[in-house]
């Protein structure tokens, strides 16, 4: 089925993770590459419930379930401050709701979670290049790839993206 063909239209609603959304999120992931492409190279696979919470430090990052109005899980992010940006991580929709646009709104969402929680504006990421499902939904929602971030341990297989926000005439940035 063409990735177009469904659209979710109900409403989607942001709050923080809990406990049962990370148990939720172990049945999302078939195998260990699917988890790797979420998690990154250090992700223990096959996991257990406390090393799945611990490789996505689950207890130390902010994180955030996307839900229908039944409180079902539909998607799940994570943000942290990182060089002056937001930076989210292990980003990831449910396997059935996939390509029907929930991965937009729920980038939009968290990005809008992110600049009230931490007062910045840009954001971050990390993707690997042969995630075109990612890389696509990123690149729709504004995220341009960037130069590596010159702390970081480089990784071949991933590309740095950042998303860079319009200075509009309401900022206090706005000359
Ligand atoms: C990456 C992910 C969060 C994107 O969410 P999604 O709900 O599938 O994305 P959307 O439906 O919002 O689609 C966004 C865009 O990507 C496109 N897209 C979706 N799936 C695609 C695919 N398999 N191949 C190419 N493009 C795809 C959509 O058509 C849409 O483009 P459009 O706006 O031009 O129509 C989701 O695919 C996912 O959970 N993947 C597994 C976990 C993962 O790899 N996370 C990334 C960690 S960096």
């Amino acid at each position: 089925m063409p990735v177009h063909a469904r659209h979710y239209r109900e409403p989607a609603l942001l709050r923080s993770a809990t406990g049962p959304d990370a148990e939720a999120l172990m049945s999302w992931f078939a195998d260990r590459d699917a988890c790797k492409l979420w998690g990154g190279p250090a992700f223990r696979h096959p996991f257990t419930p406390a090393s799945f919470a611990e490789d996505m430090r689950f207890a130390s990052l902010a994180g955030y379930a996307l839900t229908d109005v039944n409180d079902t899980l539909l998607g799940f992010g994570q943000i942290y401050p990182k060089l002056q940006r937001i930076h989210l991580a292990r980003l990831a929709i449910r396997p059935d709701m996939r390509g029907t646009g929930l991965g937009k709104r729920l980038i939009g969402e968290i990005i809008t979670a992110g600049q009230k929680l931490f007062s910045l504006r840009d954001s971050s990421l990390f993707v690997y290049r042969r995630n075109a499902a990612a890389r696509h939904c990123y690149s729709r929602m504004g995220f341009v790839d960037a130069a590596w971030p010159d702390r970081d341990r480089v990784l071949p297989d991933c590309q740095f993206m950042i998303r860079i926000e319009a200075v509009t005439a309401q900022d206090p940035e706005f000359i």
